[in-house]
């Protein structure tokens, strides 16, 4: 897929080609807007969501790290809640993939390439989430290990987390900036979405 050097580990945001309708809906306007509907709302949250719960799994492995929460308790509390991050992203990028991005794309062809940019992304995501699993079992299964194991399994964590939340982090956000838009302009009954 082309994505003309605007791969998610080196873009900050979308260049002034794909800007034009952000300037007419910039997010200051979008909370409280009219035509921002249920399907919008609902989505926003989603990606709230995953905000949240991958800063939480990061602060809980740094803690666990500290010796701030005893290894049994982290264990029950992280591994459920990685797997389900890990599951829910996947999903989520499959609705996007198939069910929405090809109708913002035929309501607005001039954004085409933004939608080949985000579609991009989630594959980007994907061998991250590989990575981030990975890290994450090794941690989950190092707190019987002893300190020394801990250590290295968090460190380890932590510098896959890092990486994983900086793409994740930029990759809602320029979709978010691709999309809302595209929602307020056209509204969701007309886009065929509400
Ligand atoms: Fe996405
Ligand atoms: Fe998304």
């Amino acid at each position: 897929m082309k994505t003309d050097g605007l791969d998610l580990a080196s873009r900050s945001g979308w260049p002034d080609d794909l800007r034009h309708l952000l300037e007419r809906y910039p997010r200051e306007v979008w909370t409280g807007h009219v035509n921002l509907g249920d399907m919008a709302r609902f989505w926003l949250a989603r990606h709230e969501m995953f905000r949240e719960l991958s800063q939480a799994l990061v602060q809980a492995a740094g803690a666990l790290r500290e010796g701030d929460v005893p290894p049994d308790q982290f264990r029950q509390w992280f591994a459920p809640r990685l797997n389900f991050l890990l599951g829910e992203l996947q999903t989520h990028h499959m609705i996007e993939d198939r069910q929405y991005f090809p109708v913002f794309v035929r309501a607005e062809t001039s954004l085409a390439k933004g939608f080949d940019v985000l579609e991009a992304d989630h594959e980007t995501i994907h061998h991250a989430l590989d990575d981030l699993a990975r890290s994450g079992q090794m941690l989950a299964g190092a707190v019987d290990g002893g300190t020394p194991l801990v250590t290295r399994a968090a460190d380890g964590f932590a510098t896959v987390s890092d990486g994983f939340m900086k793409i994740l982090l930029q990759h809602l956000a320029d979709e978010e900036d691709l999309i809302v838009p595209v929602i307020l302009d056209r509204t969701e009954a007309g886009l065929g979405i509400g």
